[in-house]
């Protein structure tokens, strides 16, 4: 690459397709980039929106902030700046951030998170039994802390307080006809790229048993089975309710997940009781905090290999100025 003028297009394309390896709800990868060099405009792509499980787009947007780490990680990996601006444009709102990149300072912290951006998994199977280390807890803190969350450790009465909240939730989603059917449409075969993959054979049988069944009391099982297990659990929250928080609050995520996959860690999600509003309520009663609950992760070390879940072509997911 030169070393003078702005990055080309290429690079920028390079940045972009280690973004889109960022978690998102349901693998819906509800994120677009516009290039322009030296900038990249990163949009809402509502057209990917879970209206039942998400209705305010809060975890669409935590999504797309998650990306947004990425895609800073991804810079400084290559030397390069990136200038963010949140919600840069007030009359569109789906422009949720605008990154400059450059040959100005490189963030400090980031480009030894890189090689994490590919080899980060949702976990969801039992973690080894192994604790989660003071010294792992504290970097996962200071993590979600740099880009303002508060990553709350559950322990003592808490737990069972959680464990309680997620029973709920799942029993209330699961007991919901219109949710289990947005579920069921999300689940596709592993070759279309996006939505929690199932084997091209079993993808049309298990859409039809979420559709038809409430498997509330075996998923609640299960889950209190994991939550209980789990080495550490933790919330993730932010003073803040509103899109310039949720970018906080995935950029807290996904730092935190790469500063965790550093150290041999993984984690997975137990929303349930943040996405049915009156138990988010008494989630903040028990954590006696005026925060606002974003996200309820468990943590540990993996017992094996899990693969990589499907994303889309880079190319789907890119917009050029002059489109
Ligand atoms: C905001 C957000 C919410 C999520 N909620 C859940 C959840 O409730 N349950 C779950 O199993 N996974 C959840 N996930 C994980 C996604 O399903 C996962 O990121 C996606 O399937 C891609 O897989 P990967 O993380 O292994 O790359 C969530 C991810 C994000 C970013």
């Amino acid at each position: 690459m030169a070393d003078r003028g702005p990055p080309p297009m290429d690079t920028l394309r390079d940045l972009v397709a280690l973004a889109v390896y960022a978690p998102s709800s349901h693998n819906t990868q509800p994120w677009r980039f516009r290039l322009a060099p030296p900038s990249i405009e990163l949009r809402a792509d509502r057209t990917r929106a879970l209206p039942v499980n998400d209705p305010f787009d809060r975890e669409l947007v935590i999504s797309c902030g998650a990306a947004l780490m990425a895609l800073r990680v991804a810079a400084a990996a290559k030397g390069l700046s990136a200038d963010v601006r949140l919600l840069p444009d007030t009359t569109d709102h789906d422009v949720l951030a605008r990154v400059v990149v450059g040959r100005g300072a490189v963030e400090p912290g980031l480009a030894d998170l890189a090689p994490h951006l590919l080899a980060r998994r949702t976990y969801r199977k039992a973690f080894d039994p192994r604790p989660v280390t003071d010294e792992a807890m504290s970097a996962l803190r200071s993590a979600a802390a740099l880009e303002g969350g508060d990553l709350r450790v559950l322990d003592g009465d808490l737990r069972g307080l959680a464990g309680g909240l997620v029973d709920e939730g799942d029993h209330l989603l699961w007991n919901d006809p219109r949710w289990r059917r947005e579920l069921a449409m999300w689940m596709h075969a592993t070759r279309e790229g996006d939505g929690l993959a199932v084997p091209a054979l079993a993808a049309p049988i298990a859409q039809a048993i979420v559709r038809t069944f409430d498997m509330g009391d075996g998923v609640a099982a299960k889950d209190q089975q994991l939550l209980l297990a789990s080495p550490a659990l933790t919330v993730l929250a932010t003073a803040e309710d509103d899109p310039r928080a949720w970018l906080h609050a995935g950029q807290a995520l996904q730092r935190a997940l790469l500063e965790g996959c550093r150290r041999g860690l993984q984690a997975s999600y137990l929303n349930q009781p943040i996405e049915v509003p009156a138990l988010r309520q008494r989630l903040r009663e028990a954590l006696d905090t005026t925060d606002h609950p974003q996200l309820l992760l468990r943590w540990g070390h993996p017992v094996e290999p899990v693969a990589p879940t499907p994303r889309r072509p880079v190319d789907a997911v890119i917009e050029s100025a002059a489109d």
